[in-house]
This record gives C-alpha cells, structure tokens and sequence, in this order.
C-alpha cells in the first residue's frame, strides 16, 4: 500500500462523487466541481513524461487559525489545512493562495509558480481556504455555521498565515499567487496587508461584484465566433437549437422528444417553471465550461473533458450531416453525458435545492457547492443570466431565477435586495475596479469570461497582461509545446515582476 498513484486518487475521489445521490450541477455558477482552479495535467509537461506518485507530494500540515477575526471576545479556533515544498528553508516566501475547492498539493509540485519558485530558491506554501477542502472550522455548514465564511475573514487567514511563517522562517519578501477568486484575494490582500506581502499575482480576478453577471454569455458568444472550421455560425447554430427547444415545450409529444434526445432524467412538467430554466441552463453550462477552460492544460477531475474544446462544440453545432440545429445540440449534451460518466441529464430544481441544502460534511454539497452559492449570494453575485441580447442561449433564466435560488436554499431573507446590499458592500470594501495598489500584476485571457470583470488594462501604478486566444487561469499551468507566443511571453513577463519585486 502507499503505491496508489495521485491519477488513482482522483480516479476514486471522483468515483465517489459520481456515486452520490445528489444533484449538484458539474457547472454551477461559473464554477466546476472541484473549484475554479483545475489541477495541472499530470502527463502533459513539454513532452516529459511525469509520473507523479503520492510521495512526491507535500503531506498536510495544519495552522491553528481564529475562527472570527471580527470578534476579539471569540477565542474558537480551528484547524487550517497547508501544504509546504521546494526549499526548506528561505529568506522568500511563495504562497499560493486556496479557493473555492480542496488545495491539490499537486499545486505544490507544477504550475509555472513552481518555476518561478525554483529561481528565486523560494519556500512554496499553498493554504486552504477556510470551509473547502480540509479546513472545515465548524462542525457542518448550516447557516448559523457557515456565516463565518467571507473574503474578509479569509484575507485575515492569510495574514495571520503569513505573519507567522514569516517568523518562523525570518523570512524577508512574500510574493502571492492566485486563480479566479483567490486572484481577486491575492488583489485584496495587498490593498489590506500591504506590509505583508511584497508582490501579487493576480490572475483571471474577478474585481467587481455584480448580481446580474450578464456579460458572461456575452463574451461566451465572443469567444464561441472565433471558431472557423467552417463557414457556419457556431451561436446562429445554438440560438436555432434553443429555438426549437422552445417551440417543443409546449406540447407532450415535443417534450417527450426533448426527453429522448437529451437523455434527461425525469419528464418535463410544464408548469414547473424553474425545472424548464434549470434545462436551459444546463445545457447552456455545457458550453460554458467549454469556453472557460478552452486549451487549458488542466486535468481536473481526472483529466476528464479537458480535451472537449470550441473547436469540438462547434465542430458538432455546424456540420449539417449531423442533422438539424436541435440533433446536434443534443449531440454536444451526449459528449458531455459520456465523458463525465453521467446516466442521464439532470435539471430538477428541487432536487438541486434538496442536494445544496445539505449541511454534512460529508454531502457532495460540501465539495464546495453549497459554500461557493453561499459567497455568491452574500458578497459577490456573479449570476450568469440570459438576460443579455447579445447571447445565444436565448432568455429562458434570468437574473430571479438565480436569486431565488439563495432564498430558496438559505434563507428566505437572502432575497434581491440583501444581495444587491452584499455585493454594494463587497465593492466599497475592496474599491471594485478603482484599484490604487502598485505591486499587483492582473493577468487575464481573452476566451474567459471572467475578464469581463477583471482589470485588462495596465494602471498608472499596476500592470495588466491581456492574452488573446487563452482561457481562465492559462498562465498558472504547466507550460506546453501548443502555448500560443502570447502565453509563454506572459509567463516571462511575470517571472520579470517578481524579480522586480525580490530586489
Ligand atoms: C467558405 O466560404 C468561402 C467564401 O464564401 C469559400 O471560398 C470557402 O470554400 C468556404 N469554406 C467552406 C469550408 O465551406
Ligand atoms: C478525449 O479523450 C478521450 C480519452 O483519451 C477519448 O476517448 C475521447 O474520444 C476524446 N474526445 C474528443 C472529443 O476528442
Ligand atoms: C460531420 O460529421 C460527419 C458524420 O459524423 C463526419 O463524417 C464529418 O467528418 C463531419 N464533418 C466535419 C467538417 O467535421
Ligand atoms: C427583501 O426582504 C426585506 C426584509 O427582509 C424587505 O424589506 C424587502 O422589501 C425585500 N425585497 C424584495 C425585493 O422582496
Ligand atoms: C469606481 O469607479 C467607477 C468608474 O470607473 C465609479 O463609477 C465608481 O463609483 C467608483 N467606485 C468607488 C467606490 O469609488
């Protein structure tokens, strides 16, 4: 024993996850199972075949860490979960900053981090996020529980995390690392502890909060023309199949069809409004994820669908021998069925609910699900709705369904207007897009649509790195013999910051 392979691990991890009898959307808000940040492919690196076994790896190491930075009075503590590598001992200090998933120490061994890392002769610490992964500070995540879960309260993590590593290893620099919402930490943390942290990069950061995040579908639809196998159009492709969906509905027959070919799990009842938007939505997720990750050279949950790209939706969505719009949608839906070993389409709400309504540990809701919905609807939003015309998943789940669904799976106080409150108060307390800070890199792909809400454009004191052609969190992986020029000068150009930042 001890021989089981990290790939085994995620084999059996994910395994366990499919088993479960939830119903947890693969793509919920933006997020995939698993978290923003996908593991690094583990046999991908510049033709070097790395076999990587679980002794290679960093074992855990855990923090005692407040539970409530906001209350002096409340002396609860718990127990943070970290993973250290590369040097022993140093005088500079790399922290990699956890998100809304378990901290992989694969993190600790790839990524262009490491590299850079290796350079400086850098301590590497990667922290968990408290509520996901291993860090669990209270004893479930019901909402008496759970309130103790913000960005705030994992900022002041960090910095007690920070401050004594520091110590510990009289260390003099820190440089921080983060993708997707710990890059918006990693921006967030220097504003508020400036004197900890000598560098940030800050990649694929979404900075502004917004409820009704609409501009995702919008760049969805950008990302999704620069297809060119052939001469259709990829989104007049899917906007034809959303259509005829629609003209289907109303009828038993037209949804006993759409039951067949989408291979969903229950029947369609037509008066369960939010059961019809969560089809829509669904389905529209099976291209969401695409886009977001397109080419990444990621392997999360086991190297499953990281070879589904643009290219390979709209391939099917434009070839005619395929049949009409309609079929070749439904086709796109099987891919994705089979290659996440999934019986059948689920789109029930109640079910979703029930399944992120569970407080276990132990539920395949805390896999971060339920913790990541509790974020969007208590600081951020970020609502992927159909409400924009400039989208091709026509109008069928606006901004209320998503709203609804913090009411729905909360509290009924968690209505439009306390998370239109939360999100006001998350942009004044971070400044949203007015950032001031210097020291800060923001690196952002064109293909993801999380640049939308991310700072593209270099300030007087900060500098942006906008890659055409790459999708989320791009730079953070291990490089590959496919990296567009833009990519790899990218990487060199952070590697150029942070030694600005070590002199
Ligand atoms: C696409 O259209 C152009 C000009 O309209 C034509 O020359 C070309 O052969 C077409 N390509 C395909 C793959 O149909
Ligand atoms: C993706 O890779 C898997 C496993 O290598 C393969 O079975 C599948 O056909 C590939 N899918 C596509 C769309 O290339
Ligand atoms: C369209 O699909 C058919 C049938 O699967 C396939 O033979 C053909 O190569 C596809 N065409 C394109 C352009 O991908
Ligand atoms: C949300 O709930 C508050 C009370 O908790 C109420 O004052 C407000 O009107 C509600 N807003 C909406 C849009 O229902
Ligand atoms: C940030 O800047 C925008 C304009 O870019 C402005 O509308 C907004 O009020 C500013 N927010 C703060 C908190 O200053």
């Amino acid at each position: 024993m001890g021989d089981l392979s990290l790939f085994q691990l995620i084999v059996l991890t994910s395994i366990f996850i499919v088993c479960a009898n939830a119903y947890i959307p693969r793509f919920l808000r933006g997020r995939p199972k698993g978290g923003f940040l996908g593991s690094p492919a583990l046999d991908n690196l510049d033709g070097e075949e790395l076999a990587l076994v679980e002794s290679d790896l960093p074992g855990a190491q855990f923090f005692n860490q407040k539970l409530d930075h906001f209350d002096t009075q409340d002396t609860r503590t718990w127990k943070q979960r970290f993973f250290q590598s590369c040097a022993i001992k140093s005088k500079v200090l790399f922290v990699m900053i956890g998100g809304e998933g378990t901290a992989n120490p694969i993190w600790n061994v790839k990524g262009t981090w490491i590299d850079y890392a290796k350079k400086h002769g850098a301590v590497c610490l990667q922290l968990e996020h408290r509520y996901y992964g291993q860090s669990h500070p209270t004893l479930d995540t019901s909402l008496e529980n759970i309130q103790y879960l913000s960005s705030e309260q994992a900022l002041y993590d960090l910095a007690t995390f920070i401050h004594t590593k520091k110590k510990e290893f009289g260390a003099e620099k820190v440089i921080i690392f983060g993708g997707s919402y710990p890059g918006s930490l990693a921006a967030w943390f220097r504003i508020k502890f400036p004197y900890l942290v000598d560098g940030a990069v800050s990649t694929s950061a979404p900075l502004l909060a917004q409820v009704n995040f609409k501009g995702y579908l919008e760049v969805v639809q950008n990302s999704l023309d620069t297809f060119k196998g052939t001469n259709e159009s990829c989104n007049d492709a899917i906007t034809a199949a959303n259509t005829a969906i629609e003209i289907l509905l109303p009828t038993h027959a037209g949804r006993n069809k759409l039951k067949s070919m989408f291979r969903l799990c229950n029947d369609i009842d037509v008066h369960e409004k939010k059961d019809i938007a969560n089809l829509f939505s669904t389905l529209a997720g099976n291209f969401e994820g695409v886009v977001q990750y397109n080419k990444d050279n990621r392997a999360f949950e086991g190297a499953k669908g990281t070879n589904i790209t643009i290219d390979t939706v709209c391939r099917i969505m434009t070839n005619k021998s395929l049949g009409d719009e309609l079929q070749r949608y439904a086709q796109v839906n099987t891919l994705m069925l089979k290659t996440y070993a999934e019986k059948c389409t689920e789109f029930k709400y109640s079910k979703m609910i029930d399944s992120l309504r569970d407080v276990a540990w132990m539920s395949e809701a805390a896999e971060g699900g339920r913790q990541w919905t509790y974020q969007t609807c208590t600081e951020f939003g970020w609502y992927q709705s159909s409400d924009s015309e400039a989208q091709p998943f026509k109008h069928s789940f606006p901004i209320d369904f998503w709203t609804q669904q913090c009411q729905d799976i909360f509290n009924v106080k968690f209505n439009s207007t306390f998370i239109a409150r939360a999100v006001a108060h998350t942009n004044d307390g971070y400044g949203a897009l007015n950032y001031t800070q210097d020291r800060v890199v923001f690196v952002n792909g064109a293909i993801d649509p999380w640049h939308y809400l991310g700072i593209t454009k270099s300030l007087p004191q900060a500098q942006a790195i906008y890659i055409p052609g790459t999708a989320h969190c791009a730079n953070m992986y291990p490089a590959t013999k496919e990296d567009p020029p833009a990519l790899v000068q990218a990487r060199a150009k952070i590697g150029q910051l942070i030694d600005q930042w070590l002199q």
